[in-house]
């Protein structure tokens, strides 16, 4: 192999190496969601309601958890979390449409958390929430294993 043709090639693998790293960031950006990190404390999460003028749903990742919660406004004003951990085998949900989306054997979830396609069987872990002032606060009694 001459020089050129080792350079060229070289430098074909790197890019396909790079877009393989990129891709997953690119993905994360394409759902539109950012996700709010915060703590648990006392068992209860707060997230600033101003964080729903843009978007009634809206992600947020505890310190230390392995699942986001997904925030939803709903039309009457309250508000509904549920944890994106799929009731299968625990993989991360994902945002798909007005549901949830299962990648690992394709489970989906209705955006009330009900299963509409298994083989997960049941509905996602779903946490009160309560509206203080300018806060929303989600009371989690159970944090995921
Ligand atoms: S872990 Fe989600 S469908 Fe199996």
């Amino acid at each position: 192999m001459e020089r050129k043709e080792f350079i060229r090639s070289s430098c074909n693998a790197c890019l396909l190496l790079a877009a393989g790293y990129l891709l997953p960031t690119v993905a994360g950006c394409v759902s539109g969601y950012s996700v709010f990190k915060t703590s648990v404390v006392n068992n209860l999460v707060t997230m600033p309601i101003a964080m729903f003028d843009k978007s009634t749903l809206q992600l947020v990742r505890p310190k230390g958890w392995l699942y986001d919660i997904a925030v939803e406004k709903r039309t009457d004003g309250s508000f509904a979390a549920l944890l994106l951990q799929c009731t299968h085998q625990e993989n991360q949900l994902k945002i798909q449409g007005n549901g949830f989306h299962c990648s690992l054997h394709g489970s989906e979830f209705d955006k009330n958390g009900n299963v509409t396609k298994g083989p997960a069987e049941r509905p996602l872990q779903q946490y009160k929430t309560f509206v203080d002032k300018d806060q929303i606060i989600i009371q989690i009694l159970k944090s995921p294993q």
